[in-house]
């Protein structure tokens, strides 16, 4: 089967090409448009092999888009280009509905005009809002309503619902995967887990927001693979699947981690300004996923923030690049003044 891949070149869609090209016989075809988050460095190995080609576009692009589909007649298309960072969506909104909601819309096009045997949507947890901090028993279902929070996850949930209306009204076999957060290789320096890292290998203070009690469900980046790749071969058309390994951390907790791998003071650590409309806590129930499809997450959050520590010390030339860009004039509009 040829599978497309979109938005391969960031941190997720690049770790599921490398899952594919491991785990499968699948010709895979990377279409990104490099934003400051895609990376061709990300798909240097990727680009040596033969079941492998790169394709520059924007799923915004209804010529482009529909000049992809005539020329590679792909078989399923999983679809991970998206504007991803929530501090950015707080900044400016209007990249976020044009690529998330509208290049949806354009992909879902393209599958009707052309013709698909499957289109996924990698979604996220974030559509269904937050939990409060002192209710650990309730989690997110796919039945929790939608409720979202930020501009980014508000532009995540519209493009499920188009998913679910061009899945009933134009019979496109469609599924969504809403995944808690993810960790592992080639995460871009801006999020949570890879920024404290290299801040505290440069000495930098670790900027946590507000008292860092929010709690998020982290789950390593293999495991979201290897559940975007179960659904789309045995996933039931129409679905949406709930993907998180009950892997709960507050934001301290996990700060503290990092800290202690890289034998850090937690000194380091500066609590600044709290992110406007900051949702509390995420936590997925898997429990779809695992009784319908079998899936098992496979690492724990000890070794793989362990293994993704490792990662980011011995692959320095990969963020070094990244930080000394353009990254030094996001960080500097985002983190000073805080
Ligand atoms: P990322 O920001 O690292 O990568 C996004 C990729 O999409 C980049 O390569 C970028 O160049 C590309 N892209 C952006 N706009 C595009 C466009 N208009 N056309 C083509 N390509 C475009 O994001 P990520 O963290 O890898 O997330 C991937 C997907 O997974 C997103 O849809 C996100 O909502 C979802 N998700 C992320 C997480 C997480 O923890 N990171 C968790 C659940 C779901
Ligand atoms: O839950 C899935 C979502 O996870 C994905 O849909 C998003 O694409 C992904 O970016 C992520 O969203 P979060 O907002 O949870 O991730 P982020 O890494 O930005 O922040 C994680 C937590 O850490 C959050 O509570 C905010 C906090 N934080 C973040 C940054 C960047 C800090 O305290 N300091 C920081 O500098």
């Amino acid at each position: 089967m040829k599978i497309i891949v979109t938005g391969g070149a960031g941190f997720i869609g690049g770790n599921f090409v490398y899952y594919l090209l491991k785990n499968s016989d699948d010709e895979v075809v990377c279409y990104d448009k490099l934003t400051y988050a895609g990376n061709l460095e990300t798909l240097a190995d990727a680009m040596k092999s033969p079941k492998f080609k790169f394709v520059r576009g924007d799923i915004s692009n209804r010529e482009e888009v529909y000049k992809l589909f005539e020329e590679e007649n792909p078989d399923i298309i999983v679809n991970f280009a998206a504007e991803s960072h929530v501090d950015r969506s707080i900044e400016d909104p209007e990249l976020f509905l044009r690529t998330n909601i509208i290049g949806t819309s354009i992909l879902l096009d393209a599958c009707k005009k052309f013709g698909i045997k499957r289109y996924h949507q990698v979604s996220t947890d974030e559509v269904y809002g937050d939990l409060p901090l002192d209710r650990p028993d309730l989690f997110f279902t796919e039945k929790t309503n939608l409720h979202t929070s930020s501009p980014y996850s508000a532009s995540k949930a519209s493009a499920d619902l188009l998913v679910q209306a061009y899945s009933r009204t134009y019979q496109i076999p469609a599924t969504i995967s809403r995944c808690s957060n993810n960790y592992g290789p080639y995460h871009f320096p801006e999020k949570l887990i890879p920024l404290m890292i290299i801040n505290a290998l440069n000495d930098k203070k670790l900027p946590v927001y507000g008292k860092g009690i929010n709690v998020r469900d982290w789950l390593y980046v293999e495991d979201h693979c290897s559940a975007i790749d179960l659904i789309i071969r045995k996933g039931k058309v129409g679905e949406i699947y709930n993907v998180g390994g009950h892997n709960e951390k507050t934001n301290l907790e996990v700060v503290k981690t990092i800290l202690k791998i890289l034998g850090k003071s937690e000194d380091l650590i500066e609590f600044v300004t709290d992110r406007k409309g900051h949702d509390q806590r995420y936590a997925i129930d898997p429990t779809k996923i695992s009784t319908e499809l079998g899936w098992t997450p496979q690492t724990k959050f000890d070794d793989g923030i362990k293994k993704t520590v490792a990662w980011y010390l011995e692959n320095k030339s990969w963020w070094e690049k990244i930080i000394s860009g353009e990254y030094k004039n996001y960080y500097a509009k985002m983190y000073d003044n805080r």
